[in-house]
């Protein structure tokens, strides 16, 4: 038995995230969770929400709440999707907690020890009304460039150009409007990522295995340009973590916070200490996952992201960690996405464009949702979410090859040989050959599984149940049972027990669905079929079984006509 430690990246708070971001991080994560559980393995799956950072505290002036009273609500409606798509996180937390804050204030206080942090005094723009520093991407103003009135501080939308806020003619906040803004002079804090570069640059070469698409973006960064920059650690807001070197003052720094990005990626640490918290366990607990040196040198440890938040997981995270000194587990192995677009468009959390996680949840059940967004995960490149792939994915892969077995097989039985394992007969060779390519083919589900191939591997789990289709349309015991009553019998166990196999098999993809085929078998035996010749003569005859009500239902024209209109504009 090995230990798995898996992360996803952690969503922003404010609003309820689309399909796109689930897709690229808790999504594929909680199938890899599944998979490790269901394979026996111990297994810690850590999610949060991502709370601090100017766009948490606009989003909560905007609903007129106060910051800390719209985090701590927006939490819980985001833990309450996380469990109507059934994602299993040991522990879902909070980057504002405690915990972060203790272990951000000493990851800080561990790197200024080792000589990485230098304080520098720079000029920013400050919104006298707003009474706040303005991000520069929350400066409006006139481009120099081409004239666009609504240019943003960092960069022009309309011609490309990269800009410096003063740049900007007419220059006024964003956030108010106001245009009483002022250069002031503000100290932060650097992490001197650059000394760590050599240091970075190896242990990323020593990942043989990662991802070309993880690889190709970590090396980006460390080589192009100019390479690798300092970045600074602290921003001029009211919320977020103190800067405080541990539990002391920081002498210069008082009334700010540590930049969301210094933070948000230590949340994966505190919210494990905040599962041992809820658990009541004690520090070691948690430590055991994390320090080296409280052994966690035999721990895996995956992270699952989107490609854009890659950098900060290959360089800038791994810097806080190596650049501290401290005994922390450093990721093993990176799985990264790419995006998925949305019906000949993108995704667009800022327009509202898509399809969100609760609107997707209102119009069918999570199974749905998990199929199609895992068997069409955006790997090698980027995937289109459309109504018509999704309903002919959903009618064909669930209600007609899996669905309509699971009713075929059951209704039959209890019609002709009532509501019992039957115990008639003996397999032949049609049996096993069947059992033979179920062997080889969950094997080969196995290893996809393990390498992370979320495409192939759904692929694969859907060969499993058309080889089950395909035997029975060999095999006819509807036909056989007219002459060979005891080999329709026959064949009807076998039956029955691939659903019991199919359930495990496919629990990490549609774990509801499978719950429901287990559970009309009578049995609550999750083993993993290693022996698939034993597996597929689990079900003791005699066993009462059930047929499974509405397994899958399928996806009407009308319907699908009516979400494309319904979900074609945008979001309020
Ligand atoms: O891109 C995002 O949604 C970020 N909130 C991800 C943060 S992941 C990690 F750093 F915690
Ligand atoms: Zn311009």
């Amino acid at each position: 038995m090995a230990r798995i430690l898996i992360t996803s990246a952690i969503p922003y708070i404010n609003g309820i995230k689309h399909l796109g971001n689930l897709v690229g991080s808790q999504l594929p994560a909680d199938l890899f969770a599944r998979y490790m559980r269901g394979r026996g393995h111990e297994v810690m799956f850590i999610c949060a929400t991502d709370e601090h950072g100017t766009p948490a505290e606009l989003a909560a002036a905007k609903a007129g709440k106060p910051v800390e009273a719209y985090c701590a609500e927006m939490h819980e409606v985001q833990a309450e999707i996380a469990r109507g798509f059934r994602l299993s996180f040991d522990h879902f937390g909070r980057s504002s907690s405690q915990r972060n804050h203790k272990l951000t204030q000493g990851f800080a206080a561990a790197l200024d020890a080792a000589g990485l942090i230098e304080e520098v005094v720079e000029k920013q723009v400050f919104s006298i009304d707003d009474n706040r520093f303005l991000p520069d991407r929350y400066i409006t103003g006139t481009c120099p460039n081409c004239g666009n009135t609504s240019a943003r501080g960092d960069q022009c939308e309309e011609c490309t150009k990269q800009l410096d806020p003063t740049d900007l003619i007419n220059p006024r906040s964003s956030i108010s409007g106001s245009t009483n803004l002022e250069v002031r002079e503000t100290k932060h804090l650097y992490l001197r990522q650059r000394s760590l570069r050599d240091k970075l640059e190896a242990w990323i070469d020593s990942k043989k295995d990662w991802p070309i698409l993880t690889t190709s973006i970590a090396k980006k960064w460390l080589n192009d340009g100019e390479g690798l920059q300092d970045r600074g650690i602290t921003r001029d807001l009211h919320w977020g973590i103190p800067v405080q070197k541990g539990d002391q003052p920081w002498p210069g720094m008082e009334g700010k916070v540590f930049y969301v990005w210094f933070d948000a990626p230590i949340e994966y640490i505190a919210g494990t200490a905040e599962w041992a918290d809820a658990h009541g366990l004690d520090d070691a607990a948690w430590q055991r996952w994390w320090r080296t040196d409280m052994g966690a040198e035999d721990v895996t440890y995956y992270q699952f992201m989107g490609k854009d938040n890659v950098p900060f997981h290959t360089l800038s995270f791994p810097a806080t960690i190596i650049g501290s000194g401290q005994p922390w587990k450093l990721v093993d192995y990176l799985k990264s996405f790419n995006y998925l677009n949305y019906d000949g468009g993108q995704f667009s959390t800022s327009q509202g464009r898509g399809v969100f996680m609760d609107q997707a949840l209102s119009i069918l059940p999570s199974d749905y949702w998990r199929w199609w967004l895992l068997s069409h995960a955006p790997e090698s490149a980027d995937s289109e979410f459309t109504w018509e792939n999704f309903q002919v994915s959903v009618n064909k892969d669930l209600a007609d090859v899996l669905g309509n077995l699971v009713s075929r097989v059951t209704k039959f039985c209890v019609s002709k040989f009532g509501a019992e394992v039957p115990a008639g007969g003996a397999f032949g060779p049609q049996e096993a050959a069947l059992i033979a390519d179920l062997g080889a083919r969950i094997a080969t589900y196995a290893g996809l599984m393990e390498a992370m191939e979320v495409r192939k591997a759904a692929a694969e789990l859907r060969a499993i149940w058309v080889i089950g289709n395909e035997y029975l349309q060999s095999s006819a015991p509807w036909t056989v049972v007219k002459t060979d009553p005891e080999q329709a019998q026959a064949m009807i166990r076998l039956a029955l027990n691939l659903i019991r196999v199919y359930a495990i098999l496919s629990r990490p993809f549609i774990p509801d669905a499978a719950a429901a085929m287990m559970a009309a078998m009578g049995s609550d035996d999750w083993t993993w079929p290693d022996d698939i010749s034993a597996a597929m003569r689990a079900l003791p005859a005699g066993q009462g079984f059930s047929v499974p009500e509405n397994l899958f239902r399928k996806i009407t024209d009308e319907e699908r006509a009516d979400w494309q209109s319904r979900f074609a504009g945008t979001r309020d």
